[in-house]
């Protein structure tokens, strides 16, 4: 059952005083999608991306109004949510927006007492506290609205469901059960592909609103300004855009926000915002991995759908990353560099080390969400020498879809 809680009980007082700083991320609790068709979702992202189709909310387990999808690998966690009656926000965020990213939400050590804090800070309330709670234990959830559709959730766990438990593929909260007899799951764990959490979740919003959310991210949820990057360093002949990275602050999650800028095309800022309502939305999602290589080869092999870079982007990648990599005193690049062109992983180095990354095509008819996948070897950046080979492979991509 659940139970709206009351912001100024005296349990909360008390858990306030506790947790000396509220909004403190513990690690990033969930991911939720909203989406047309869960049952199918759940499919694909099982079958291209290697997740566990792990638990199931859905009639079955009592859940009347809304279906979701626990799907798990690593340390990342989609829901994957679809609304069963017309009247479900859901379904009316599919039909503005397509399937996309809802919730981008937290594990805090009191959700109510993280709300609070933001509300206080000027955070506006999606949701109250709420608790989800039966004989195993108690999630409680609490959310705000960021930009757009967007929510970031603040959720506490307790007995059975905390995050400790979750993690170990313990129950995720009540009424939801675990998927038995999915061949795929046992497919996909003898295949893994490597993905371990997510690195950072980037939100594209309308031009001059960039400031606008990076204060909010300051004054809101405390974060600082991580990096940022404007239309020198990120445009083409034809497109630009701005961004600025806002980093949580133990730098459990960065969150990047890019905003259009003017270039004598669309930019593809603007072409998602297009094709999402001419609304703010979640534009990509960088899953970590340790292996580059194995991840990329692992998931080329069952279909993901990645941007292709012209092949002249290797003939000067090697002297630009490794020349920086060596006026820093670090190691060169380690892996193969033969079999990084053949997967067409792209390169990039700064004054801390190096990254490998490549970005998936959208995830949907819709040109608006896609993944990115990520190795770190001590490079905390976001590609920045990549960004105008990058572009001009997107652009290719608008054009075909007459979006240029
Ligand atoms: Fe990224």
């Amino acid at each position: 059952m659940s139970t709206t809680r009351t912001t100024d009980t005296p349990a909360t007082a008390e858990a306030s005083k506790r947790v000396s700083d509220p909004l403190q991320l513990i690690d990033v609790d969930h991911v939720r999608f909203y989406v047309g068709n869960a049952k199918q979702a759940a499919y694909f992202y099982a079958h291209t991306f290697g997740f566990q189709v792990d638990q199931i909310s859905d009639l079955t387990t009592g859940s009347r109004e809304e279906a979701t999808y626990l799907l798990t690998q690593g340390n990342i966690r989609l829901l994957l949510t679809t609304g069963l009656h017309d009247s479900h926000p859901a379904q009316h965020e599919v039909l503005k927006y397509g399937d996309g990213v809802k919730d981008v939400a937290m594990t805090v050590h009191d959700a109510a007492a993280a709300y609070e804090q933001a509300v206080r800070n000027g955070g506006e309330s999606a949701y109250e506290p709420i608790d989800f709670a039966d004989e195993h234990g108690v999630v409680t959830m609490a959310g705000i609205k960021t930009y757009g559709r967007v929510v970031h959730s603040f959720v506490s766990r307790s007995g059975d469901y905390s995050l400790t438990s979750v993690k170990k593929g313990g129950p995720f909260m009540p009424k939801f059960r675990k998927v038995e007899n999915f061949a795929l799951n046992d497919y996909n764990k003898k295949h893994p592909c490597g993905l371990k959490y997510v690195d950072h979740s980037v939100g594209n919003v309308e031009e001059g609103k960039m400031n606008h959310w990076v204060k909010w991210y300051e004054d809101v949820l405390e974060f600082k300004m991580f990096k940022h990057f404007d239309d020198k360093d990120i445009s083409t002949e034809y497109s630009a855009l701005m961004s600025k990275v806002m980093a949580s602050g133990n730098h459990l999650i960065k969150m990047p926000i890019n905003e259009p800028a003017e270039g004598k095309k669309k930019s593809q800022i603007l072409e998602y915002l297009e094709w999402h309502n001419m609304t703010p939305g979640v534009q990509h999602l960088a899953l970590r991995t340790d292996d580059e290589l194995h991840s990329v080869a692992e998931l080329r092999r069952r279909g993901v759908d990645f941007l292709m870079l012209p092949d002249t982007y290797y003939d000067i990648v090697w002297d630009r990353v490794n020349s920086m990599l060596k006026k820093h005193g670090h190691e060169t690049v380690r892996e193969d560099h033969d079999r990084i062109r053949e997967l067409g992983i792209l390169v990039d180095a700064d004054d801390e080390g190096y990254l490998l990354q490549l970005f998936t095509k959208p995830l949907q008819d819709r040109p608006t969400l896609f993944f990115e996948i990520i190795c770190r070897r001590g490079s905390q950046s976001f590609g920045k020498g990549n960004f105008k080979a990058l572009f001009e492979a997107l652009e290719l991509e608008q054009d075909k879809r007459g979006n240029l």
